[in-house]
């Protein structure tokens, strides 16, 4: 056997170490080290994160519903896409109006996901396969079935009254304006003591009052729990919104436009979070993502400046907020462009900045982005792949955008479950405010639902989802795109994600580079460079499904292609690259000499 070099048998070491979960261990980093100063590596920016929608992975005992033993039986197949964590949507106990995002219990598991003993073999499996988990921690609001909130509502002068926003009505009417970001006003008066309470969201989902002290107290031990069964973190859901604005006065009539600008700009949401930081994430090793709906640029570089001590990476909504309605893929590029130089600039050296393109609350990023025809949608998933991966950036795939999972054909509202959908149909077309058919258009391309319906596994009935029959339908087009048939491809999207994974491990510029754009004026092509003291790569990638020949800025030389998303290359001759229809490519490259 040949010996091994000292860099490989470091990187053996590492692996091993990885192998065996030994936590926060500097071995464990995915990346070999290359010009990243140590004190500002982080596993969770080298991590990709894997995001799973319990519901809809894999259900295992044939009730239609997915569950976590269905996700333990798939961990292998997570550990080969090269993912480094798991982000489990909520888990907890729920009357499922939001599907878990109305959680009744914060220190349990919802019975139809499983019990806690599946709960800890999840973790374990991660471990062996040296991943880690992070879990969804909703703490804007509860339940109103969660016994806080059956308490709080039983007089005013119950002992948890204080743990929600109750407030007495105006003129017959609710305490302000405030709109319900699903539709409807965002209060509702509660017949028991006739005040009303705030819910941002549903009405089955109370805000919790922040202010309480008591309420801190119970978040920070609730995150304790978790963290001591072995979760390495948490995604924040709507952690922007915790701290509400002084007063609660009306909101002006611009502001009505975007409340959530003024929801999340709460002037105790940083002092809340450093608090939590203080109290009980600075003890453990974890990575935070919050979701920060309403927040700039500005203010997101804020809650993740590592010097604050707040979040580690929060997801902005520019970039997913695009609308496309219906134009060319590539109509959206110069705001793509602008946006995500935008980002990485607004993070700078202190803060970090998280890259995704999809999730449970969005559309399919193939259908949204890319370009969801039969005969362009793999490719074009393979583009999309390559921009979110690329960035510098945590980046986070969501279940089935591996497979290039597109929308679902809804044709009537009875096909759909979700809550906010719901809300939007009745407020809109039960006021005959929209037509049905304009309104189904609209949910067929932004509806939740398109990222809700059951993971792809094959071909077969359900889609190997379940023996039983699935909570949403299956997409039908599961004949031709899902996991089993993509595994043994090696031309597939899954192929692809797999490649491009591994590549970012291996080259640590992918992680930490510097971005620049070199051409933001370029109406198909997105070109830009990541630098990282010698190491350079080009990242290209054709919008459109005319090929085009991108010329290459005066002194770069392209060296060697590092991945190409299709078997044909494409590199001809100097200063010029040939790209495909949808083709993406990462090069390396060189000052010209
Ligand atoms: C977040 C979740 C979404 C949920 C909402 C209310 O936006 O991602 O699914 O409906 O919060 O909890
Ligand atoms: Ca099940």
């Amino acid at each position: 056997m040949p010996s091994l070099n000292r860099r490989d048998a470091l990187r053996l070491l590492a692996l091993t170490l990885v192998d065996l979960g030994v936590p926060g261990c500097p071995g464990a980093f995915a990346a070999e080290n290359a010009g990243v100063p140590d004190e500002t590596r982080r596993w969770w920016k080298e991590a990709v994160v894997y995001p799973i929608y319990p519901r809809s992975f894999m259900d295992s005992n044939g009730d239609g519903i997915g569950d976590l033993p269905g996700i333990v039986s798939r961990l292998d197949y997570i550990a080969t896409l090269g993912v480094d964590v798991v982000w489990l949507c909520p888990h907890y106990p729920s009357l499922n109006v939001d599907n878990g995002y109305d959680v009744s219990d914060y220190r349990a598991v919802m019975p139809a996901f499983g019990t806690m003993a599946d709960f800890d073999c999840l973790v374990s499996g991660l471990q062996t396969r040296g991943l880690r988990l992070i879990v969804d921690l909703v703490v804007n609001h509860t339940s109103d079935r969660h016994p806080w909130f059956e308490s709080s509502r039983r007089s005013r002068d119950d002992p948890y009254r204080d743990y929600y926003i109750w407030r007495d009505g105006i003129d017959d009417g609710p305490p302000n304006n405030y709109p319900s970001l699903f539709g409807g006003p965002a209060w509702r008066r509660d017949d028991v003591t006739g005040q009303y309470y705030l819910h941002l969201f549903a009405p089955e989902q109370p805000d919790l009052n922040w202010a309480n002290p008591k309420v801190r107290a119970e978040v920070h031990g609730i995150m304790r729990l978790w963290l001591d069964r072995g979760v390495s973190g948490f995604r924040l859901d709507a952690i922007s919104f915790i701290s509400k604005q002084p007063g609660l006065p009306n909101l002006t009539p611009d502001e009505l436009h975007d409340p959530t600008r003024v929801y999340a700009a709460g002037p105790l949401r940083d002092a809340y979070l450093q608090e939590m930081s203080r109290e009980v994430l600075s003890r453990y090793d974890t990575m935070t993502v919050g979701e920060a709906g309403g927040v700039c640029l500005t203010s997101a570089r804020q809650m993740t400046d590592s010097s604050r001590h707040e979040l580690d990476m929060v997801f902005t909504f520019a970039l997913i907020g695009l609308e496309r309605d219906g134009a060319e893929a590539a109509s959206l590029l110069p705001r793509i462009k602008s946006i995500v130089a935008e980002r990485d600039a607004a993070a700078g050296a202190n803060a970090w900045v998280a890259s995704y393109l999809a999730n449970h609350d969005q559309p399919r990023s193939v259908s949204h982005f890319g370009d969801p025809d039969p005969a362009w949608r793999a490719a074009s998933a393979k583009v999309l792949a390559t921009l979110l991966l690329t960035q510098r950036a945590t980046a986070f795939v969501y279940q089935g955008e591996e497979l290039g999972m597109s929308n679902y054909p809804f044709t009537s509202i009875d096909q759909i479950e979700d809550v906010r959908a719901k809300w939007e149909w009745r407020e809109k077309v039960g006021s005959g405010a929209v037509p049905a058919d304009v309104e189904m258009e609209r949910l067929r391309r932004t509806s939740r639902d398109n990222a809700r319906t059951p993971m792809q596994w094959t071909s077969g009935p359900n889609a190997g989802f379940t023996t039983g029959t699935p909570w949403l339908p299956v997409n039908p087009n599961a004949s031709v795109v899902n996991a089993a048939d993509q595994a043994v491809n090696g031309d597939s999207v899954l192929a692809f994600y797999r490649r491009l994974i591994a590549l970012r491990k291996r080259h640590p510029v992918l992680v930490y580079g510097a971005y620049s754009d070199i051409d933001p004026d370029h109406p198909t092509v997105f070109a830009y460079t990541r630098s990282l003291s010698a190491s350079r790569c080009l990242v290209l990638m054709n919008f459109s499904r005319a090929p085009v020949a991108f010329r290459l800025p005066v002194g770069l030389t392209a060296v060697e292609t590092l991945l190409s998303s299709l078997p044909d290359e494409g590199l001809s001759g100097t200063g010029k690259v040939v790209l495909a229809g949808w083709q993406s490519l990462v090069l390396s490259i060189a000052a010209a000499g």
